[in-house]
């Protein structure tokens, strides 16, 4: 029997939003972009899909289905990105879920994709594998958000969530049953934690669907997307205080010690915050 994903608007209060995530391990909040904000990040990321491989293939091996365009770098890519990366209610959320291990969270992972008709289900997997080193189920480690350019339908291949996966152990298998389709209108943004078990629904509908992921983690662990090379220093140098710390990019204690003078020939570091140490 499955469990359903709790659904919230922007004027819902933020400690129920975050209740019924840390319950379910995933929740919809509906009206958080409008349709001129997914116009313009369609805008600045057009060139980008087009030139995107596109297999017309399908390997049930491969992590990512076929008949997908997908774009990375989307701080570097696109204006609009970098606003929703920043968006405050996300920003509140993630804090209540992740602060708790950590001093401050980090951008983990962007990504655009427009998932094509004929594209496959991606296998469910839980976006913390990567960190093995803990069992299951882990401490809260990543907070995930898929957010809906287009709509997301059960046919083109809504995100598939098995709601309340986070909290069970290794050997605890899904059923059929228990799998849940985060159908949500565009505008909306599914929100899943690291342990949540999901991947892509198989588009079978005419259409394609498009959204953009962006993950956050905790800010000692290594990211997913690495920040320092899809937005190299001269680019730093442009982005708010604001943005540089949502994307890792500042020291955490001790870690990422660097010289400015080799990073950007110049001695004064461009990225300090109140949690920059010496570490020597
Ligand atoms: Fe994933």
């Amino acid at each position: 029997m499955s469990e359903s994903i709790p659904q919230f608007s922007p004027s819902d209060a933020q400690k129920d939003m975050a209740a019924g995530l840390r319950q379910a391990g995933c929740a919809v909040i509906t009206g958080l972009t409008d349709e001129g904000q997914r116009q313009e990040l369609r805008a600045e990321l057009a060139d980008h899909l087009a030139e995107a491989e596109f297999k017309t293939t399908e390997d049930s091996a491969d992590f990512y289905p076929g008949r997908t365009r997908r774009v990375t770098a989307l701080v570097t890519r696109s204006k609009t990105a970098q606003t929703l990366i920043l968006d405050p209610c996300i920003k509140a959320l993630c804090d209540e879920m992740l602060l708790p291990n950590c001093e401050r969270h980090q951008l983990h992972v962007t990504a655009a994709l427009e998932v094509g008709p004929g594209a496959r289900a991606q296998t469910l997997h839980r976006e913390e594998d990567p960190f093995a080193f803990f069992p299951l189920p882990r401490p809260n480690l990543i907070v995930a958000t898929m957010w809906a350019i287009s709509d997301f339908t059960a046919d083109n291949g809504a995100t598939l969530l098995v709601p309340g996966s986070h909290l069970w152990p290794e050997d605890r298998v899904h059923t059929p049953d228990e799998v849940v389709s985060a159908e949500m209108p565009a505008g909306s943004v599914l929100l899943w934690l690291g342990g949540t078990l999901h991947g892509a629904g198989a588009n079978i509908s005419k259409d394609s669907r498009y959204g953009v992921i962006l993950t956050y983690s905790l800010g000692w662990l290594r990211q997913e997307e690495n920040q320092f090379l899809d937005v190299p220093p001269e680019m730093a140098q442009q982005l708010s205080p604001e943005l540089l710390e949502a994307i890792g990019y500042p020291m955490y204690n001790a870690l990422g010690v660097y010289d400015p003078r080799v990073a950007l020939g110049s001695e004064a570091p461009p990225v300090t915050t109140a949690s920059h140490r010496d570490p020597i």
